[in-house]
């Protein structure tokens, strides 16, 4: 009897069902009126007495594993009624899921606060829609000057003038009417021109204007914040070089061109085999412009620098065409995956 109850428990042991008729069978086998356990009990009266001990020991042991076997199989048929993962492998590598990206032009963005904002620069904004005396007037624009005209400027009402701003600058203007100096801000924003759209221009872009007035500040520091800029934003040999050029709010005024970061400055199809590529327009504050804003020139200078987002960006990823950025095609901004 002892051999015989060994070998139920072995095959209770590996015993598995596929399904809960299976497991049904089993039960019945076991557990059944005619079944294997009632056979058993029934031989037991016939064991010699000194056997007895063991032999019962046994026929418990095998009753307690029958029914642990039933419990644990019904309990797996059971989750897997409730639990549709149950059995699914958890560890299986998963499928490619497609995080979004930032727009490169939200990218480029947040990588310009972040330069400036290690050199103190804090971030203010100003409205998309502007009067004729922040995006004109106090920065200086005579009265016939060409950016005045309907052919360059969107137009909200005439007289007064209401616009939709075509530059950032406006908001230096709104930042010097209300805080006092020292000021040290950018200012991120979309402005508007009415040009047709082209693979190097659109009616809708970003710029970024930055402002510093203080007392005594000096071109010297306008060039170093901005050598600080091109070779954070581009690379640590990224060389700097400033034009002279005209803008009517400042005074001087200069263009800054950074070496190709391309050719490392010798000359390709991005900087047109000049080594150099334009990046922004700068210069020291025009006095006139402070004392629109009741700020005394005698006291205070500063410097002022605008930029396009859309430039930097395109010179930094090496893009080809502006109206990428507008068309919101997620072949083009998933290349931008986890940039920065
Ligand atoms: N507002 C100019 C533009 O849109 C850019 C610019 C040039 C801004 C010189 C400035 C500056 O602050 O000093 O082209």
């Amino acid at each position: 009897m002892e051999e015989q109850i060994r070998s139920y428990l072995e095959e209770i042991g590996r015993f598995t069902a596929a399904t809960p008729e299976e497991l049904d069978q089993f039960r019945l086998r076991f557990l059944g009126k005619k079944g294997i356990l009632n056979d058993l009990f029934a031989g037991f009266r016939n064991v010699p007495n000194e056997q007895k001990r063991a032999a019962g020991q046994l026929l418990n042991e095998l009753k307690v594993a029958v029914q642990d076997k039933l419990d644990v199989l019904k309990a797996s048929f059971e989750d897997r009624v409730e639990n549709p993962l149950s059995g699914t492998d958890l560890t299986r590598p998963v499928d490619d899921i497609q995080p979004g990206a930032k727009h490169p032009i939200s990218l480029v963005r947040s990588q310009i606060i972040d330069i400036f904002g290690r050199l103190g620069y804090t971030v203010s904004e100003g409205p998309e829609i502007e009067d004729d005396w922040h995006n004109f007037s106090a920065l200086n624009f005579p009265e016939e000057h060409p950016a005045r005209d309907m052919q360059d400027t969107f137009f909200i009402s005439k007289a007064p003038d209401i616009t939709l701003r075509t530059h950032t600058s406006s908001v230096q203007i709104r930042a010097m009417e209300k805080f006092k100096p020292p000021i040290r801000m950018i200012f991120p924003g979309r402005v508007f021109r009415n040009e047709a759209i082209s693979a190097r221009a659109h009616c809708i872009f970003h710029q970024v204007e930055g402002l510093y007035i203080d007392k005594n500040v000096s071109f010297a520091d306008l060039k170093q914040n901005l050598l600080y800029f091109a070779q954070e934003m581009f690379s640590k040999d990224t060389r700097i070089r400033l034009r002279p050029s005209y803008f009517p709010f400042t005074e001087p005024s200069g263009e800054m061109d950074i070496s190709c970061h391309i050719c490392g400055g010798k000359g390709c199809n991005i900087c047109k085999g000049t080594g150099w590529v334009e990046i922004l327009g700068c210069g020291m504050v025009d006095p006139q412009v402070l004392l629109n804003c009741n700020i005394d020139p005698d006291e205070y200078s500063g410097f002022a620098f605008g930029m396009g987002i859309e430039r930097i960006t395109m010179l930094k990823y090496q893009i080809r065409d502006l109206r990428l950025f507008f068309e919101n095609d997620v072949r083009f901004l998933r290349q931008f995956r986890g940039a920065w």
